[in-house]
């Protein structure tokens, strides 16, 4: 592959790995913004037969993807490790197994090349993510400012939460039990739709009536934030009650209830995030996670930025799902400003109390 010459000629370059579920994946990133070349390496066919991840399986198949991975991505940007000034991976929060291989791996590089070395927070790499772009896009979009509402949707996680820096975030409310692209998959399951069945669901919910089931919307307890949300009981409502839920007149049909579920589903995210916003008095939203893929979800934040209510971010689609070039964007900040992770940084599987280092 021929090198070629970097387009911020002082830029900080950051090589950042990703390992924390079932996505191998690493990118070089020049000063937090522009992503000169990114591979994810997926593992959807590893994991479907058991429709869902195991997570000793992941993190066997990290082990053996974490060098080419890296490999094919320095080859990619044009660079080598010598280009390099800072390595990052994700330290929190996922599978332990599958975040050891990238920290692991992350230190070794780092200790082995003299580099600083930083361990970042995966939900915070996912409220940067609307931040950057890739160095071959001709046309960007402008990136959001500060402050601004993130949401992440994703496979793992659901999380509103209000952004200030990029080491500023104040969660404001999470899903209380399933994720919400979990309750996806899961409905998806049931209608045997295979894993991850998210967007298949999606795509089958298109031909359905959405209004086919009023499906709940639980209303959480005393103890909970409200922008909190809880997917377990629509999830239950569609696997064992449907008949409860089912307008008289509708059929009982796998598109009927695809569609039913996901207007329920994406208005629970819609409705916490418009709650959201006007509490903090902000009117600028990024989307993270595979659920910003939702045909659903995606036209009614079009509407609202088309109504003036709403500047919504929504980054491409490798941006949004599981990246390397999230987590060497989020470390360019902290290591550009002299921070640094301890060689003794253990991974964690808890979504955590955000802290200042490496949040
Ligand atoms: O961000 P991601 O890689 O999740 C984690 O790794 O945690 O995204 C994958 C998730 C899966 O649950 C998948 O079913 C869901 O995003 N997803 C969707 C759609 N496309 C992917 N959910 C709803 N609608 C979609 N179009
Ligand atoms: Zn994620």
């Amino acid at each position: 592959m021929p090198r070629f010459r970097i387009s911020l000629p002082s830029a900080m370059l950051v090589l950042g790995i990703e390992s924390s579920c079932d996505e191998c994946s690493a990118a070089v990133v020049a000063d937090g913004r522009e992503i000169l070349a990114q591979v994810i390496a997926s593992q959807d066919d590893l994991h479907a037969p058991h429709r869902g991840v195991v997570p000793e399986l992941a993190s066997r198949r990290h082990t053996e993807l974490i060098v080419p991975v890296v490999t094919a991505c320095l080859a990619r940007a044009g660079t080598s490790m010598d280009d390099i000034e800072g390595v990052a991976a994700t330290a929190r929060p996922g599978l332990s197994g599958s975040l050891l291989v990238g920290l692991s791996y992350a230190k070794g590089l780092a200790l082995a090349r003299g580099l600083p070395f930083l361990g970042v927070d995966h939900i915070r790499a996912h409220l940067y993510a609307p931040h950057l772009h890739f160095r071959d896009d001709p046309k960007p979009e402008p990136e959001p400012t500060y402050p601004y509402l993130g949401l992440l949707a994703s496979g793992g996680h659901t999380v509103i939460a209000r952004v200030d820096s990029f080491d500023s975030v104040q969660v404001l409310g999470t899903t209380v039990d399933d994720a919400c692209g979990e309750a996806f998959d899961k409905v998806a399951k049931h209608l045997g739709l295979g894993y991850p069945g998210g967007a298949a669901l999606d795509a089958l919910a298109e031909t359905g009536d959405p209004w086919a089931f009023d499906f709940p919307d639980p209303v959480l307890g005393a103890g909970h934030r409200p922008f909190d949300l809880s997917y377990s009981g629509l999830k239950t409502a569609v696997a064992n009650q449907r008949e409860k839920f089912r307008r008289p007149d509708a059929e009982d049909s796998p598109a009927n209830v695809a569609a039913s579920f996901r207007r329920v589903a994406i208005s629970m995210l819609v409705s916490r995030v418009r709650g959201a916003l006007n509490e903090q008095g902000l009117h600028t939203l990024a989307v993270g996670g595979g659920v910003a893929a939702n045909r659903l979800l995606r036209r009614e934040l079009s509407a609202a930025t088309q109504a003036g209510s709403l500047r919504a971010h929504v980054p491409p689609f490798s941006l949004c799902t599981d990246n390397g070039a999230m987590i060497a964007g989020l470390a360019n900040g902290y290591l550009d400003r002299g921070d640094r992770s301890p060689w003794s940084l253990d991974v964690s599987s808890r979504v955590p109390v955000f802290r200042a280092v490496g949040g």
